[in-house]
């Protein structure tokens, strides 16, 4: 084990999506600004990387996107009316997300794959470790998962991404991993890495899960990378390279989460994560609860 590598600090979010699996609500709104309750499914991800001692934020935006820069503002107008009345406990809740950490912002300009919105990262990022969340994929908190990766690959060095098996019938909605074992029972080490393969084609059922902790190797390996899957610029593909190669900047890891994870970027699981959520929240759960378990009960 080594403890000079340098520590990861800084997490990437690309929010350049155009959301078109929740049209319409995302014609004129952000994906990223879709509320799980009653904060928008953006602001779990970045508690999520605040949480994990990552304090400085970069979101890859585009056009549409400026709700996301409010949103991690100050709202002047709302806080003085909120305070002239007194009301305390929603001043608190509009000033946290302006609080929660620095956040940056760069546009990619042309929406053309996750790679290419990693590789605009670059000049923030430097020449350091650093962590890519997306915001489609809610972990659960008390299910931690960034925090172990932080540590596998300062142990290891190299890339670690998340990994978590799926339904064979799924594979083809996800980056997939051919793996080999390692000591850690949590930890795997990745061999190659195909983006979205047929369930035939597909080396496992070990589906990549949106959180990646990254050697700043990836940006030298993404300029070289041409358009993969979808005539995009694929990180699975950058990736895949460096897990082959690691005079490239590899090796690549996996760490295998076996905890609770929501794609809210799937509208049943959007609604999964809806539901859960109200029923553990202490101010919503009991009343929500009960009605639930009547609306199971008496009309399903
Ligand atoms: C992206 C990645 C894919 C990964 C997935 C996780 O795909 O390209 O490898 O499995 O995120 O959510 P997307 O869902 O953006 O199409």
């Amino acid at each position: 084990m080594t403890h000079s590598r340098p520590a990861v600090t800084k997490a990437v979010l690309p929010a350049a999506g155009l959301g078109t699996r929740f049209l319409p609500a995302t014609k004129a709104t952000p994906k990223e600004m879709l509320p799980v309750v009653d904060k928008p499914a953006i602001q779990y991800v970045v508690e999520e990387a605040v949480a994990t001692g990552l304090h400085d934020i970069l979101m890859i935006t585009g056009r549409n996107k400026r709700p996301l820069e409010d949103h991690f503002d100050h709202n002047h107008e709302l806080e003085s009316v909120l305070g002239r009345k007194g009301d305390s406990a929603r001043l608190a809740q509009v000033r946290e997300a302006g609080s929660l950490a620095a956040v940056h912002y760069v546009r990619q300009g042309d929406p053309n794959g996750l790679g290419h919105a990693v590789l605009c990262a670059a000049a923030h990022v430097g020449r350091e470790p650093f962590a890519v969340l997306l915001g489609d994929d809610l972990i659960d908190p008390r299910d931690p998962l960034l925090g172990r990766m932080i540590d596998v690959q300062s142990e290891r060095g190299g890339s670690v991404i998340a990994l978590m098996e799926v339904d064979p019938g799924q594979i083809h909605l996800y980056g997939c991993a051919s793996i080999a074992v390692t000591t850690d029972d949590d930890v795997v080490r990745v061999t190659g890495l195909v983006e979205k393969p047929e369930p035939a084609d597909a080396p496992s059922n070990l589906a990549i899960i949106g959180r990646y902790v990254l050697d700043p190797a990836v940006f030298d390996v993404l300029r070289e990378t041409g358009p993969g899957r979808g005539g995009e610029i694929q990180l699975t593909d950058a990736l895949h390279r460096l897990a082959a190669d690691e005079t490239a900047g590899g090796p690549v890891h996996g760490v295998v989460f076996r905890g609770r994870r929501y794609d809210t970027g799937d509208r049943v699981d959007y609604l999964k994560a809806v539901v859960r959520i109200a029923c553990e929240r202490d101010d919503l759960g009991p009343d929500f609860r009960s009605w639930l378990r009547d609306y199971v009960f008496t009309e399903m």
